[in-house]
């Protein structure tokens, strides 16, 4: 049986990640499926990160975004790039965070509780092939750390 992530509690959130990384790149090892390497990403994030509300990914299709695996409430389906936070992040093709998503212009608020958020494409052969956001209820919640493990989760991610 698949052992849970474990996280001790009290760690600052660089420690969490340092603690958190290894466990996933050995979560993802001897997977291939990319649905299902997402999806434990995601549960993975969600269980051992504090003030993650909504995490997911979102699919890189055509000209627009479409929703992947995540943990959370439901979201938007499609985003238009370069719309929103998603959008924005796709479109400059680096990570985009924001403090207070109601001073961010075009943002798309899947839910009401939303109140900061990071977005990190994930990007092979100069390509955007997806993005992964992750959405606090909490302001100012993501900062460069994020950016820097975050970025390195994605790195991990296998396409075949
Ligand atoms: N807030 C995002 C939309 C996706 S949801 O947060 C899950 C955006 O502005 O692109």
């Amino acid at each position: 049986m698949i052992e849970n992530i474990k996280i001790n509690s009290s760690l600052t959130k660089e420690e969490r990640y340092r603690q958190l990384l290894p466990q996933v790149k050995a979560l993802i090892a001897d997977e291939s499926d990319l649905i299902a390497n997402m999806a434990n990403i995601c549960g993975a994030l969600k269980h051992a990160m504090e003030g993650f509300f909504w995490v997911g990914f979102y699919f890189v299709r055509g000209g627009e975004l479409v929703l992947g695996p995540y943990q959370g409430p439901v979201a938007c389906t499609r985003i238009q790039i370069p719309n929103g936070v998603c959008g924005a992040a796709a479109e400059r093709m680096e990570a985009v965070i924001v403090e207070d998503v109601e001073k961010f212009p075009g943002h798309i608020a899947c839910s009401s509780l939303s109140k900061s958020e990071i977005v990190i494409p994930v990007i092979r052969d100069g390509k955007v092939l997806a993005v992964l956001d992750v959405d606090s209820d909490r302001l100012i919640m993501f900062d460069k750390t994020d950016e820097k493990y975050l970025t390195e989760i994605c790195a991990m991610i296998k396409f075949v």
